[in-house]
């Protein structure tokens, strides 16, 4: 039974979306039906289908009530908008559906499990956000509410840990046909925590153990764990909110963390070796991953970062606003997380063109290369490897007004995406570096374009920059530019899903 707040959503959402036309969203890149869009849920494979939900505010293009969104695909590239599938409308999550993921049941149900939002009045005045964890269950359009919800409260918590920060709960089967379930959570020292539940059937929840802590090492918060195996290595992702910078790495205030170790699952001890960012842009945050039916670890974020997303377009005039990542296959390779686009990509791929060998300084554009809806690889060297050139750039959805940028200065070794000129009236953070190791030069970038972001993905994923871009589509020309003499090889593929 759905309730009236759910169905005015879906009345909402049908009738709106219509005034969005096809070429005003990505074209691969799932976007919010309508309204507004953070985080990606549920992300999971069921009835033949992977389904992927989302934070979702249909009525703004501002966060609101969370309610949940929803896709199908069968690729992950084609999306099919279902009905909203979550509603804030009962007593626990009145204030919001917040992040959570989905999982079957043996007996052929699908079982959502989200944060339940409930704003209280303190005693002593003021207000705050009661989170707990509820559970939803459903045929994969229509989900009905659990009635012993919540079924993770204040009192399942650890000593110390805050029942205000208490969210987005990813839940796995164990081999075993038990259900665990991670939740970030904040213990008494401010900082971040991941907890570790475990259930019998997916509905009975119990507390195990604190599997990570933070101690104020990583931001603040984190929010949005998800802990799995690849490679042979144990891997936990979390968002943290309020990241120092180090170095390189978390230059994002709110980003994305990877933490590499091992797992011993008779102890349950995550013992971390390896940190590191998950994405060294500008527009990525709260990933969730799906272990695909042939096997592959892919993760999909929100293309999106909470310091500039208000301020990004001009809202008012827009009718959606959240766009989700390419999704990503994942690896480990020398201790680190690599990321590719997934391979069903290679499937929109259409008109290659291709230079090799193409040797120049200066500023150069190629016969056949541009366009705001491609994949395009480039392998960048020097001429001449006795003299190393001072920079390369390449650039992008660019006309006599507008242009984004990729730079690299093999001297410093750093690559750096820059998006002051892309048409934003806003002094917002526009430009991100990363270090990327070269040797004599020599990098290689695939690009991938679409409508309204840029994806690079930088040494056969070693590194990627993610930056949202919303230039107007005639600025699609792509030039090149040397200080010194570049060797180069392009190939260029349209890509359309449509
Ligand atoms: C992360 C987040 C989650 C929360 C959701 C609310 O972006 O803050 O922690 O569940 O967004 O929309």
């Amino acid at each position: 039974m759905s309730s009236q707040t759910l169905r005015e959503a879906r009345k909402y959402e049908e009738a709106t979306e219509k005034m969005i036309q096809a070429d005003e969203r990505p074209d691969f890149h799932l976007s919010t039906r309508v309204g507004w869009m953070n985080d990606p849920n549920g992300f999971s494979f069921y009835n033949g289908k992977y389904h992927l939900f989302y934070q979702y505010y249909p009525y703004a293009t501002y966060w609101g009530p969370m309610h949940w969104g929803h896709a199908v695909s069968e690729d992950l590239l084609h999306w099919e908008y279902l009905p909203a599938a979550l509603a804030p409308d009962t007593p626990y999550d009145r204030d919001g559906c917040f992040s959570g993921s989905a999982i079957e049941l043996p007996d052929g149900r699908q079982l959502l499990m989200y944060t339940g939002v409930l704003t209280t009045t303190l005693p002593e005045g003021g207000k705050r956000d009661i989170q707990t964890q509820c559970i939803a269950v459903g045929d994969g359009v229509d989900y009905e509410k659990y009635e012993k919800n919540p079924v993770l409260d204040a009192k399942d918590l650890p000593e110390g840990s805050s029942i205000y920060d208490f969210r987005d709960p990813k839940l796995w089967r164990k081999q075993d046909g038990t259900y665990c379930c991670v939740v970030g959570n904040r213990p008494a020292d401010g900082s971040g925590q991941i907890l570790l539940f475990t259930s019998q059937d997916g509905f009975d929840w119990k507390f195990k153990k604190v599997l990570a802590e933070n101690r104020n090492r990583f931001g603040k918060m984190w929010e949005c764990p998800d802990f799995f195996q690849l490679d042979g290595k144990q891997v936990l992702l979390t968002s943290p909110q309020d990241m120092f910078p180090q170095g390189f790495e978390y230059h994002n205030g709110n980003g994305t963390l990877c933490l590499i170790g091992t797992y011993d699952e008779e102890t349950d001890t995550f013992t971390e070796e390896h940190d590191q960012s998950v994405d060294y842009g500008i527009d990525f945050y709260a990933p969730q991953t799906i272990l695909t039916p042939d096997g592959r670890r892919v993760m999909i974020g929100w293309m999106q970062n909470w310091d500039t997303c208000n301020m990004h377009r001009q809202l008012d005039e827009e009718l959606w606003f959240g766009q989700m990542s390419i999704p990503r296959e994942l690896s480990i390779r020398d201790g680190r997380l690599y990321q590719q686009p997934i391979r069903e990509l290679e499937q929109l791929r259409r008109g290659e063109v291709r230079y090799e060998d193409v040797c120049f300084d200066g500023t150069i554009n190629l016969d056949g290369i541009k366009g705001r809806r491609i994949d395009m690889e480039l392998e960048v060297s020097s001429e001449d490897e006795e003299k190393v050139y001072q920079r390369f750039a390449v650039r992008f959805a660019q006309n006599a007004d507008y242009q984004t940028s990729i730079s690299y200065r093999p001297y410093e070794e750093v690559l750096k995406i820059d998006r002051k000129f892309s048409g934003s009236r806003r002094a917002i953070i526009h430009q991100r570096r990363s270090k990327v190791l070269s040797e004599k030069g020599k990098i290689k970038l695939r690009i991938i374009l679409d409508r309204f972001s840029a994806e690079v993905f930088v040494n056969d994923g070693r590194q990627v920059m993610t930056a949202t871009i919303y230039t107007e589509q005639a600025a699609d020309g792509i030039s090149f530019f040397a200080d010194g003499r570049v060797r180069m090889n392009v190939v260029k593929y349209e890509l359309a899903a449509g």
